[in-house]
Formats: structure tokens, C-alpha cells, sequence
């Protein structure tokens, strides 16, 4: 059984999505840990309902970004760990770790990438008048997110809506697209080779297969 970690900072409604997934054989691996780095995390009391251990890395343990990232590392590889999720990890992770874990880290961010990375997507899309929104999964490189992306998911923006109706909309699709896509990574399907994502061995288009 592949071994699957997620990194958590907040409410961990992605990880529940995925706990699930595994439960129910739709992800054919298994959640071995989560770490937060913020010790009051709800997604660490999901991880404790689910029967999962998790391990807490805090900045403050730590000299450096760098030396916190290389405690983690260490931390994963002495599990094995084949697949590494970010799910609302709201810490940039640094180049040296990113280069250590290439092409299997995954990440969700909450707009349709290249668009809007970074936080308060929700509400600088709705400032801009934009008429859609939605959610990208991708590869993690050293850029902000940057990477690959695999796939996408649009939600509409209607006249009138407010920033949590759009957030609801687009979480609902979150928990649908990132489970499909560890799926595809934990099946061998989906792969990473000099910054391309591939699937099924065909490139995928550069804004993810739902793009085609
Ligand atoms: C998710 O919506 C995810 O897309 C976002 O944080 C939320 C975490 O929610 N991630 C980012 O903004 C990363 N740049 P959750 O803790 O309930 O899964």
C-alpha cells in the first residue's frame, strides 16, 4: 500500500476528503501521518478521529525555514513516504525541500492558476469582476504555486455573490479533483518528468486536463 503524508495548517476539510478516499478504496493508499505547523489545527483532531498520528512542526522549534523544512524531510523519508499532500498548508516551503521531494509533491489552491496565487483569492477575484472562479491541483516546484498543473475545476460567479458563497462553491469542488488526482499519482498514471505532468504517459495541456 502506497504511503500518502498531508501537511495541514488549518480546518483539514481537504484531509477529510482524502481520509476518506482512502477508506473507502477510491485512493488505493493510505494516510500514514499528517503534520501541521500549527498546533491548534482541527485537521489534527481529524487525523486523531481517523486513527492517524500526526507530528506538529512549529517555526519557533526551529533556527530557520530551512532547518524546519530539513526536519520534516528527514521525518518523511524515515517513513517512506511516497506521496506528500498539501491541504490549506499555508507555509511556503523551501527549495531545498521542493528539490528533495520532486514530482511528488501535490498541492490545492483555491483559483484556476496561473490566475491569482497566493492568498485572498476568493475576494480579489470577486473585486476584479471576474466571472468564474474555481481550483487547481499541481505539482509543487520552488515557485509559489507554480508548478505543473493537473487538473482544474471552474465554478461560476454570480451578480450579487459574496466572498463565502464563492469559497463554498469552490470548496465543494476541492474535494472532488484532488482525491481523483492522487488517485491517478497512486496508480502509477499520473507522473512528473522535467516539470511536465503526465498522464497516462500523454503531457497534460499546461492548464491541466480539464483544460481539453
Ligand atoms: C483549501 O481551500 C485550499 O485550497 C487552500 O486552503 C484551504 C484549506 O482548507 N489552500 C491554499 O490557499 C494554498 N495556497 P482545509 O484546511 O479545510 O482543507
Amino acid at each position: 500500500m502506497k504511503k500518502i503524508a498531508v501537511l495541514i495548517s488549518g480546518q483539514g476539510s481537504n484531509l477529510q476528503a482524502i481520509i476518506e478516499a482512502c477508506q473507502t478504496g477510491f485512493i488505493p493508499g493510505k494516510v500514514v501521518t499528517v503534520i501541521s505547523n500549527k498546533i491548534d489545527s482541527f485537521g489534527l483532531e481529524r487525523a486523531k478521529s481517523a486513527g492517524i498520528p500526526s507530528q506538529v512542526f512549529l517555526r519557533q522549534d526551529f533556527s530557520s525555514n530551512l532547518a524546519m523544512d530539513k526536519a520534516i524531510g528527514d521525518y518523511l523519508d524515515a517513513l517512506n513516504i511516497d506521496l506528500i499532500l498539501l491541504a490549506g498548508y499555508m507555509k511556503i516551503l523551501t527549495k531545498p525541500f521542493t528539490q528533495r521531494f520532486a514530482g511528488k509533491i501535490l498541492n490545492i489552491h483555491p483559483s484556476l492558476l496561473p490566475k491569482y496565487p497566493g492568498l485572498h483569492t476568493y475576494q480579489r477575484a470577486l473585486e476584479n469582476g471576474e466571472s468564474e472562479h474555481g481550483t487547481t491541483v499541481h505539482f509543487v516546484n520552488e515557485e509559489l504555486d507554480g508548478g505543473a498543473i493537473v487538473l482544474q475545476a471552474k465554478v461560476p460567479i454570480f451578480p450579487g455573490d459574496t466572498v463565502e458563497e464563492i469559497e463554498l462553491r469552490t470548496r465543494e469542488q476541492e474535494y472532488n479533483i484532488y482525491p481523483l488526482v492522487i488517485k491517478w499519482f497512486i496508480e502509477e498514471r499520473l507522473k512528473l518528468e522535467n516539470g511536465i505532468a503526465y498522464l497516462d504517459a500523454s503531457p497534460l495541456p499546461i492548464s491541466g486536463y480539464a483544460a481539453e
